[in-house]
């Protein structure tokens, strides 16, 4: 295992579709993974795209917090592999809610999401995993799946002002009236 170098905003890598995993029994599929994981805890973020650590392959790795229950979602979600992603918007239902990312440090963003959609892939058995999620754990799902067709949130912002550095926003958005806090920028 190796904790992966992390692509900045601007590498071509961020900017591409990633390709399709043709056979997710290929023994470097569960390594890529494996390195994922390690550098996801290394980092402290909350998801982590394949095309985030320079491998464009479908592959996306997330975990929903417990303390991200409230907010009409599942609940926590434990560590979650998807090869070859695949999301259904449900309903026209839209939510705003601050984002980071580790391909962006140091920086959030109020990005508008679907609030209730439905996932598909594979587990790294080979499996299919298919989930309902709403809230931020549909929020999360979407953040990964967007990195793997070269879309990072700022594309996805409507108001660039509530885009900036987290140690300014924060001391603007506490107590804030818009009612977003800084501190759910978790980066993923
Ligand atoms: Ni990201």
């Amino acid at each position: 295992m190796a904790i992966l170098k992390i692509a900045r905003m601007g590498h071509p890598v961020l900017r591409r579709p990633a390709a399709p995993v043709k056979d997710p029994a290929d023994p470097v599929v569960p390594r890529l993974v494996a390195d994922m994981i390690e550098t996801l805890e290394d980092s402290g973020g909350i998801g982590l795209a394949a095309p985030q650590v320079h491998v464009p392959l479908r592959v996306v790795i997330f975990m929903v917090p417990g303390t991200r229950s409230e907010d009409g979602g599942a609940g926590e979600v434990p560590l979650t592999i998807l090869i070859n992603p695949e999301i259904e918007i449900l309903g026209d239902e839209m939510a705003e809610q601050v984002e980071g990312c580790l391909s962006l440090p140091d920086m959030i963003g109020v990005v508008p999401r679907a609030n209730h959609i439905r996932y598909r892939g594979l587990g790294l058995d080979g499996q299919p995993v298919v989930r309902e999620a709403k809230g931020y754990h549909a929020r999360v799902v979407q953040h990964e799946c967007d990195h793997l067709d070269g879309v990072l949130y700022p594309m996805r912002m409507r108001d660039l002002s509530t885009f900036g550095y987290v140690e300014e926003l924060r001391k603007g958005l506490r107590g804030g009236a818009d009612g977003h806090k800084a501190e759910e920028g978790e980066r993923s």
